[in-house]
């Protein structure tokens, strides 16, 4: 969601803010600001939209070495400049960004205001500006830990003071913040990319606790406020890897990295020696993994689709009941948490509310639960019981590509371990991961002849509707494939089993609406030649993404969409290549905002 940044050291404040802010600008791209400190006083500029229009409102010499920023994505109020933070008392002396919902804003704005306070804005977060004001006595460390008292709901928030030069203060609970060390220079930030290009040296801030900065120390408390000290942590990314690096949109970057992000996700990790995986971070030993009798999954949007796809596999190969659920819906619902169950929270940014929310509830029950996370640090794997990064690098599309591709390896891998420990034989695991193997060369050369799904981008960019159909392992990439193309290009999609159009969305069809059949040469390819065949039947247009070659299928789809002919175990990498790039090329010829779709943000950290 929002982004935060905030800044103390010796060089000019407003530069490196709005810096970090377009660098932050993913997280959310309503509108953004920055206050700066300076000579007793703090100068607020804010703006409806991109940063750029912020940038074009903020004077190149603006004096000040200490000040912070902030990129929104509305909850509460509509998108314009008073919405917009920093948000400041009446005097004007506090100022605050913050990133989350504070839930009790109702009761405190009506107390607030009738001990005369007007407010500005129709923003939850403008409340905290004023109670820090109504509880000021001279110290803005003291006055976050007495607000913080007051506040119910999720936030990280970063204030300054007019009246304390070179002080930062900053809050979290529920909502990411980092301290950034550099050399006599503090940092504060919503997450890394917004200060990897100036410090590596990192501590993550938790929930409950209060960090206050000047240029050249910092102190952080606990709950109780206790004196913490912790460890200072390292950022593995180049700032190269946040950078587009020559192409025209992070998103298509992000697709084309895929052979290297998943053979990353898989280096280190494969015994060719015994056919199976190494996967330590799991914390789990042989017995506990011999044991488990039940794997269950729970995520979000792409991550949900990919525990689809993983549940499949682990239940056919590993053979042990496996099954993935909407982390949302889970949190909700009293799940009863089995014995011998592990659990998986799977999540790119590691901060997806949903599923911390739910992984915390587990966890409360007693559960043990793994993440599947690609950002090292974040809340999720910090939290979680044990787990696998994918090392996939900064993914800053918000539309999510290669994490998919690399959290279907981080489970591949499992399955293997898994089955690998029951039924499946050595020979069988030796054919596994010869199929792994191949895939980021299959990718790499799906991704050398892209034309055709450039020019099958153009002649279906005016339709209003799209059906995306697949089965099996399959059926799960069909639901991520209706998901990139209605986030990116704002067309009407859905996903669902090839199976399943029979029992109503048939209806639709018309030859208006083109459906987008997967069919790869398995088991199951029978049977959705024989649903493409009802389409056709019907006039819809059908686009199949099949195997090189395969003639039935031809025959009958209007369009053709090739892949490699492999092991049927893989088809969901392949298959989800095409459609990532379908979208991306619709969205560019319908000229949308590839990267920072309308209404979205890369990291959902509210309910
Ligand atoms: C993917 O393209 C989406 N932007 C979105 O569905 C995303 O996958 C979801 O919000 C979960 O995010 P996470 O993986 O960071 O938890």
């Amino acid at each position: 969601m929002c982004g935060i940044i905030g800044y103390c050291g010796p060089k000019p404040a407003g530069p490196i803010l709005i810096q970090g802010l377009r660098r932050l600008e993913y997280r959310g791209y309503d509108s953004a600001g920055i206050g700066v400190l300076s000579d007793g006083d703090v100068a607020v500029f804010k703006k409806k939209g991109k940063i750029n229009n912020l940038a074009e409102v903020v004077p190149e010499d603006l004096p000040g070495t200490c000040g912070i920023g902030h990129t929104r994505w509305a909850t509460h109020g509509v998108v314009n400049d008073a919405n917009a933070h920093p948000h400041a008392d009446a005097t004007g002396k506090i100022v605050i960004v913050h990133n989350g919902i504070i839930e009790n804003y109702t009761a405190l704005r009506e107390k607030l205001e009738e001990d005369g306070c007007v407010f500005a804005s129709d923003t939850d977060s403008e409340v905290i500006a004023h109670l820090l004001a109504s509880l000021y006595e001279g110290n803005l460390e003291k006055t976050m830990a007495q607000a913080l008292t007051l506040l119910q709901g999720t936030y990280g928030i970063v204030a300054l003071h007019a009246d304390e030069p070179d002080t930062i203060v900053g809050a979290r609970n529920g909502s990411p913040l980092v301290l950034g060390i550099g050399d006599d220079e503090m940092f504060l930030a919503s997450d890394v990319t917004a200060i990897v290009a100036h410090t590596k040296q990192v501590v993550y801030i938790e929930d409950g606790e209060i960090i206050s900065i000047t240029p050249s120390t910092y102190h952080l408390t606990d709950q109780r406020r206790n004196t913490v000290d912790k460890k200072i942590e390292f950022i593995s990314w180049e700032l190269e890897e946040i950078e587009k690096d020559g192409y025209a949109h992070f998103m298509e970057k992000e697709i084309f990295e895929q052979p290297d992000s998943i053979l990353r996700a898989m280096q280190g990790r494969i015994d060719h020696e015994y056919a199976t995986s190494h996967l330590g971070g799991l914390n789990m030993s042989r017995a506990e993994l011999l044991n488990t009798e039940r794997v269950k999954i729970i995520a979000a949007g792409t991550s949900f689709h990919a525990g689809l796809v993983a549940a499949n596999l682990i239940e056919s190969i590993a053979r042990i009941p496996c099954t993935a659920e909407l982390a949302s819906e889970l949190r909700y619902r009293n799940p009863i948490v089995e014995r011998n169950t592990v659990y998986f929270a799977v999540s790119q940014s590691g901060e997806t509310a949903d599923t911390l929310y739910a992984m915390r509830e587990l966890q409360r029950k007693g559960a043990r639960v793994l993440g599947i996370c690609n950002v090292v640090g974040a809340t999720i794997p910090r939290e979680s019981d044990g787990g696998v990064y994918i090392h996939s690098g900064p993914e800053i599309a918000v539309a999510s590509t290669k994490a998919f591709t690399s959290q279907l390896t981080a489970f591949y891998l499992f399955a293997l371990l898994i089955a690998r420990m029951r039924d499946m034989s050595y020979e069988g695991g030796k054919e596994f991961v010869q199929a792994l193997e191949s895939i980021p060369e299959h990718i790499r050369s799906m991704l050398s002849r892209v034309d055709t799904i450039r020019s099958l981008a153009k002649k279906y960019a005016g339709v209003a509707d799209f059906l995306f159909l697949g089965r099996g392992l399959n059926y799960p990439v069909a639901l991520e494939g209706a998901l990139k193309l209605k986030e990116i290009s704002y067309i009407h999609a859905e996903g669902y089993s090839a199976a399943e159009i029979k029992h109503g969305p048939i209806a639709l069809i018309n030859e208006q609406t083109p459906s987008l059949f997967l069919v790869p040469d398995d088991a199951l390819r029978d049977k959705v030649l024989s649903n493409m065949k009802e389409v056709k039947a019907r006039r819809g247009p059908v686009i199949a993404v099949c195997v090189d070659g395969d003639r039935d299928v031809a025959e009958v789809a209007d369009d053709v969409i090739e892949i490699p002919r492999a092991s049927t175990v893989i088809y969901p990498f392949l298959m989800v290549v095409p459609l990532q790039l379908f979208s991306y090329y619709t969205a560019l010829e319908l000229g949308r905002n590839v990267d920072q779709p309308r209404n979205l943000a890369k990291s959902v950290t509210v309910e």
